[in-house]
């Protein structure tokens, strides 16, 4: 272990907190690199989220993940906000400058697209539409991260149809709001297919969607780590369809906040995907 002038630490707050794997992961990385830290999860209400991030500086942090529900109070607190998480409506990474002041970042478009690239190398962003179920927070991120990887039409699709017209003003022309019973047909022609709602969750019921006119070559993802293999990922698997899971997200977002608040370069291995796998 090399000498440290100070112990590392970071953290996540969040209401609840308790249930988050994000500890382990970080843990993993400060272990795997020697380095003397600890990340911990803070459990913060959301009238206190304000006094807590002001004392991050004061306590040696070097920054913060958020999760619900302070992502998006959290953009109208810190000083500056990065220009992605802006587009997102979210910060879910804070990092403390050397002047004390906090900038808020968000790694969630990121960890996305890390997450496919890592687990479908081939898959090529550029070339075809792109079916997106759900338009709440998560679907946010993934919208930004398609449009910045040039996928050229996305079909935004939400039970409730207000909220994905809304989505579709604010992210642009290539985003297009599809009804939802019309979600089926929507499929034809697709590269791509993302679940950004809770469906498929434990104890939620599955997607209700007719895959038949997805393409059997169309890349299928689920943000749903719980379970691993939501019925939608089994469907698609079943007739063929590429498929990549909810879990390859969460760790890849968490690889550049470790790397703003500790100048280390880390990495999603198989060891920590199944580390993590144990905990599900
Ligand atoms: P998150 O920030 O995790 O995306 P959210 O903002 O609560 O969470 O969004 C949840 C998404 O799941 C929404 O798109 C929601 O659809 P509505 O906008 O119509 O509420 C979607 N969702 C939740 N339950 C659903 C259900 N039973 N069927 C279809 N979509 C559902």
């Amino acid at each position: 272990m090399s000498y440290q002038e100070r112990f590392l630490l970071a953290g996540l707050m969040g209401w609840p907190v308790m249930h988050s794997r994000s500890p382990k992961i970080h843990g993993y990385w400060l272990q795997q690199h020697g380095l003397a830290g600890a990340y911990l999860p803070l459990a913060i209400r959301p009238d206190g989220l304000e006094a807590a991030l002001r004392a991050l500086p004061a306590l040696g942090f070097a920054g913060v993940n958020l999760t619900i529900p302070h992502k998006e109070e959290a953009l109208r607190i810190v000083d500056r906000v990065d220009p992605l998480a802006r587009r997102i409506g979210a910060v879910n990474c804070i990092v403390v400058q050397k002047d004390g002041s906090l900038e808020g970042r968000n790694y969630d478009a990121f960890g996305f697209v890390e997450s496919i690239r890592q687990s479908a190398p081939d898959f090529v962003f550029n070339k075809a539409p792109a079916v997106v179920i759900g338009a709440g927070g998560a679907s946010r991120a993934i919208l930004a991260g398609l449009i910045d990887e040039g996928v050229p039409q996305i079909r935004l699709i939400n039970r409730s149809p207000a909220r994905a017209q809304a989505l579709a003003q604010e992210f642009g022309p290539s985003v297009e709001a599809v009804a939802w019973e019309d979600r089926a047909a929507a499929l034809d022609g697709a590269g791509l297919l993302v679940n950004t709602t809770s469906q498929g969750m434990v104890g939620e019921p599955p997607l209700d969607l007719n895959l038949s006119a997805l393409p059997v070559n169309a890349l299928v993802v689920d943000i749903v780590y719980v379970p691993l293999q939501t019925p939608l990922l089994r469907e698609a698997a079943v007739r063929g369809n590429p498929t990549v899971d909810g879990l390859g997200m969460l760790l890849h977002q968490a690889r550049p906040a470790f790397e703003d608040w500790f100048g280390v370069k880390v990495a999603v291995t198989p060891q920590l995907r199944e580390l993590i796998l144990a905990t599900l």
